[in-house]
């Protein structure tokens, strides 16, 4: 038995991942734990569940790999600072304390953290290795093209290559400062929202905006070539010196200083979200034009955050070239515990890679289960109410009754997701076809902004009946979007609604994840990888003929998706969420006792706004 701990730690969304023999048996990301967004930390409550999972001790680790080269990004960090000296001191500053402490002293510290059991060495990859290696190992493919993108690693903030059998080889790279993920990110930034967290609301919100101010961006802000490369104008940025993403002359280009945070959006923001976002796809495209004509294959593997960005993925799947797209769903950083690991294995010891069907990622459900004991001792000892179905077709029944009264339910079974999106497991689901929801959802349970669209889960066997998407076209993680079918659609009277008035217009009729755009983040569900929510969701089915939902992450704004019972407890008491579904055991608001509901604006507080 060979047994690989995979770590991604010390810049953001810190994890585990466990490979034994090949197989990916466990992984997790620090912030479920913790309950701190983004955790960085090391991730010492990952790596013991992903060890307990598989009945492990540290001893047991023949190998453990760390997903990025510390001394490489440290020179970085070191030759960005000396270009621009004395500015940007303060930052400099700013990040020292850590990297003298642990970032430098890597090795040291990680068999400290295995509590000195684990005495071998630690194999280092770069960055971007470690993303395409996540990337291509898990993919269905015997080989394909790769590309990586995000803001940065060592030096490098985009990656070319391809995989062939249990090899990966990276040929090109696009280096820092220049970087598609720092463009996106400096634009996150300038709306008002958070760098690493926000671009997925500004993605969110391009649809509501006109791009107008595409031909500025690209007048001004990057000189793009006809293959996807491209340099910045550094003066407009402030993210190599300074603690800000843009500098003073960004303002002025767009006419006044970035939106501060929590403040109304307006045209301006909107406008912004769409032009970058149309940017960012035309880069996209260009990358992979040429990567295609480079390599000639027919397929492509994608990871890096940039690849989180689903409009653009949709385009690149419509569009192509590559006739097939396979995307790592845990493409942040969080997946380069997963691709160090699945490295050693195949790459650094030889072992042979058989492509598995439909993907090696096993749904990417890779994270703790409870069980029904573990449930009902927790429930008797908090004295919640509840009600134990351990028939599934009488459960299911239960829980569509209430999706159709229009309640909101929690929904909490088998496996955590392994990445940034909540597929089925630890999910609230509610009915797609109500008016009402997108605004429910957003502003009683999820407490966040009331722009931010909602994704909907659809049985796969009828993708192509509600999405301008092929029969039987598979979007397990998410990650690809797409427009609600024509024939779903309903007139809307010449569209006049501006900014976030497009909200109220009635689109189709499933407007709960139609966005103001008619398009949708979907994500397909089938019977093999998800048994029981294709279940629960054939009888939604067959009682309204209608075989979408909504499905959102189950948490609160700037709280990480819950990991055990009693976090989705705490969330279901402290949010106007109906229902709590817990395995087999069902719970209703109105039956819990007065005592366990909390101090809603206590519970609110103790995470951070994203
Ligand atoms: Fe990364």
């Amino acid at each position: 038995m060979t047994a690989i701990l995979g770590i991604s730690a010390y810049y953001h969304d810190s994890a585990a991942v466990l490979v034994v023999d090949g197989e990916i048996v466990a992984a997790a990301q620090e912030e479920r734990f913790t309950r701190i967004k983004h955790d960085f930390a090391y991730p010492a409550n990952a790596s013991a569940y992903c060890l307990q999972e598989a009945g492990l001790e540290p001893k047991d680790l023949d190998y453990v790999g760390f997903y990025d080269k510390p001394f490489l990004k440290f020179e970085r960090i070191l030759e960005t600072y000396l270009a621009f000296a004395p500015v940007g001191f303060r930052s400099f500053l700013k990040a020292m304390p850590l990297w003298l402490r642990q970032k430098l002293h890597l090795p040291r510290e990680i068999r400290r953290e295995l509590g000195g059991e684990y005495r071998r060495g630690v194999v280092f990859t770069e960055h971007h290795e470690s993303h395409a290696a996540s990337a291509f190992f898990p993919s269905p493919f015997d080989n394909a093209a790769i590309l990586t993108l995000d803001g940065v690693g060592e030096w490098a903030t985009a990656s070319m290559g391809v995989g062939t059998g249990n090899t990966i080889q990276l040929t090109h790279e696009l280096q820092f400062p220049h970087s598609l993920g720092l463009l996106y990110s400096a634009f996150t930034y300038f709306c008002g929202f958070k760098v690493n967290s926000g671009e997925y609301k500004l993605m969110g919100l391009a649809p509501y905006g006109t791009p107008r101010f595409v031909d500025e961006i690209f007048d001004n802000l990057l000189d793009l070539k006809e293959d996807g490369s491209f340099r910045l104008d550094l003066s407009y940025f402030n993210y190599c010196q300074g603690l800000t993403m843009t500098s003073r002359k960004l303002d002025h280009l767009f006419g006044g200083p970035p939106r501060a945070p929590e403040s109304p959006l307006t045209q301006r923001e909107m406008d912004l979200a769409a032009s970058i976002q149309k940017v960012t796809e035309e880069i996209v495209m260009r990358i992979v034009r040429h990567l295609h004509s480079k390599t000639g294959m027919k397929n492509l593997c994608l990871a890096g955050g940039v690849a989180l960005n689903c409009v653009s993925n949709g385009r690149l799947l419509r569009e192509g070239p590559f006739e097939n797209i396979w995307i790592q769903p845990a493409a942040g950083d969080a997946g380069g515990a997963l691709g160090i690991a699945l490295f050693i294995w195949h790459q650094l010891l030889g072992n042979e890679r058989v492509a598995q069907n439909p993907d090696g990622q096993s749904a990417s459900l890779l994270g703790p289960q409870f069980s029904d004991t573990w449930i009902q001792e927790y429930l008797d000892r908090t004295g919640s109410v509840y009600h134990h179905i351990p028939d599934g077709t009488d459960l299911d029944q239960r829980i569509v009754d209430l999706i159709e009264a229009e309640k909101v339910v929690g929904l909490f079974q088998g496996r955590m997701e392994f990445g940034p999106r909540a597929l089925g497991c630890r999910s609230i689901i509610g009915d797609a076809r109500s008016r009402k929801m997108q605004s429910v959802m957003n502003l009683k349970i999820k407490f966040r902004e009331s722009f931010r669209p909602f994704a909907p889960i659809v049985m796969r066997e009828r993708v192509s009946e509600y999405f301008e998407m092929e029969d039987e076209a598979d979007s397990p993680y998410m990650l690809l979007v797409a427009d609600v079918a024509q024939g779903k659609r309903l007139p809307v009277d010449g569209e006049d609604a501006e900014g976030l008035d497009k909200l109220k217009v009635l689109r189709s009729e499933v407007p709960a994840i139609t966005h103001v755009d008619n398009s949708a983040r979907v994500q397909t569900v089938d019977p093999v990888r998800h048994v029981r929510l294709h279940r629960l969701m054939s009888e939604f089915a067959g009682r309204t003929g209608c075989p979408v939902m909504i499905n959102t992450s189950f948490n609160v704004r700037g709280e990480p998706i819950v990991c055990s019972p009693e976090h989705a407890y705490h969330c279901f008491m402290g949010t106007d969420m109906d229902v709590l579904v817990l395995e087999n055991y069902l719970l209703l608001k109105d039956e819990q006792p007065e005592t366990a509901v909390p101090d809603r604006d206590g519970y609110l507080a103790q995470f951070e706004l994203d």
